[in-house]
């Protein structure tokens, strides 16, 4: 680039990480399957093996096709490191742990997360001393009184959209309020993805994403990344991902590489399709709700228009079923003929989740009411085909739910 010019974030998506060496410079990084790698000398493998010199010496602790996707990563997010992990799950397990929590620490956890989060937290952390208190992140009054309970939370978690009914909490708030009481900002921001919003930019101190959604995008491969902008933390999640050994393979770090390429242009389509979905399904009669913080009527509207880049919104759409019940969910699902009714999110396809069933599954009945999840709660990730298609779908697909 000329100068001092910092490309648009389109741009670094295509380019972030890519041809860093060498005479031969691929347009692409290679993917680099090689469990070990020799170096000139004995004396020069040492100083790799110290951090003197940059280097590669074993899989586990890093590879030139992962260090690509973290390098354009970390660029996107605005931060300093980023370190990737096989799944979004160890990439949020080693996020926690980077916090250094011991026995008798304290996690303030959102209510409005998604499942697994929350049985991380309590049947795995739980079981080593961590407790967990859940507090809405949104009600800032609540939070404040959550985060300077006794003993102060060393650690406050959540998401800046939320999964599933799309609540957007106000993340320089929510830092600030964290920081006050001595805890550390962990962001889930897998819903936003780094086009939407960028929460290191507002106040957050650890952001984790689950690289298997809209950094992948097409629904092929399952990885999780951590991002930070403090060194120390870095070394410490580079550690983790050495010692704990769930690191990310290099074929899905070059398969989400390449979908990060074109994060922008899917974002771009995704958002404006999610906007027009929303607009379509709140003048449906077989729709009691709609939760999406691009209409006017969702209580973080305001919010969510200074917060997010780009004029957007997100991807992900939230509705009730009118009369809403298992049964009319699940005629709602089978009628689909073009969106898929799955568990995930973020790809190019429109895909359809049941909360009930899927991503809270593990959730009481009263743990899902109190995050605002019922039995007629359908979430959609929503694609980027034409959005007559999609709305036709839904529509044909509604009718025959009440049928
Ligand atoms: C918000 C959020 N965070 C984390 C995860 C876990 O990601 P993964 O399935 O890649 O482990 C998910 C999975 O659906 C998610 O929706």
């Amino acid at each position: 680039m000329p100068g001092n010019h910092k490309a648009a974030f389109g741009t670094r998506a295509v380019h972030g990480g890519e041809r860093r060496q060498g005479a031969d410079r691929p347009a692409n990084t290679p993917i680099y399957t090689s469990t070990t790698y020799g170096q000139e000398s004995a004396e020069a493998m040492d100083a790799v093996f110290a951090g003197e010199r940059d280097g590669y010496v074993y899989q586990r602790y890093g590879n030139p096709t992962n260090a690509a996707l973290e390098i354009a990563l970390a660029d996107l997010e605005n931060g300093q490191a980023a370190v990737s992990f096989a799944s979004g799950m160890a990439a949020l397990h080693a996020a926690l742990l980077a916090c250094e929590l011991h026995s008798g620490d304290v996690v303030l956890c959102s209510r409005d997360i998604y499942g697994a989060s929350l049985g991380l937290l309590a049947q795995v952390l739980g079981p080593l001393g961590v407790d967990t208190r859940l507090a809405d992140f949104t009600d800032l009054a609540a939070l404040e009184a959550a985060l300077f309970e006794q003993p102060h939370p060393k650690v406050a978690l959540f998401e800046p959209i939320s999964n599933p009914i799309l609540k957007v909490a106000d993340v320089t708030a929510i830092s600030q309020l964290a920081h006050r009481a001595g805890a550390l900002v962990i962001a889930d921001s897998t819903f936003a993805s780094p086009w939407l919003f960028r929460p290191l930019e507002y106040g957050a101190d650890i952001v984790v994403h689950s690289a298997t959604k809209y950094l992948s995008g097409h629904g092929d491969a399952t990885g999780g990344v951590v991002i930070v902008n403090d060194a120390k933390r870095a070394a410490n999640l580079r550690l983790l991902s050495k010692l704990v050994g769930g690191i990310l393979g290099p074929f899905e770090a070059s398969m989400i590489h390449r979908g990060v390429k074109t994060l922008a242009l899917r974002m771009e389509r995704q958002c404006s399709n999610a906007l027009r979905l929303a607009q379509f399904l709140a003048r449906l009669p077989q729709v009691a709700k709609v939760y999406y913080s691009g209409l006017p009527d969702h209580p973080q509207y305001a919010l969510a228009t200074i917060q997010f880049c780009s004029n957007a919104y997100g991807a992900m759409v939230a509705f009730e079923i009118a009369d809403g019940s298992r049964e009319r969910a699940f005629r709602f699902m089978n009628a689909l003929k073009l969106a898929l009714p799955v568990t995930t999110l973020g790809d190019v396809y429109t895909e359809v989740s049941y909360p009930p069933m899927s991503s809270h599954r593990e959730w009481t009945a009263g743990q899902q009411a109190r995050a605002g999840i019922t039995p007629g709660t359908m979430r959609v990730s929503v694609g980027i085909e034409h959005i007559d298609d999609i709305s036709a779908d839904f529509k044909q697909a509604l009718a025959a739910s009440a049928e």
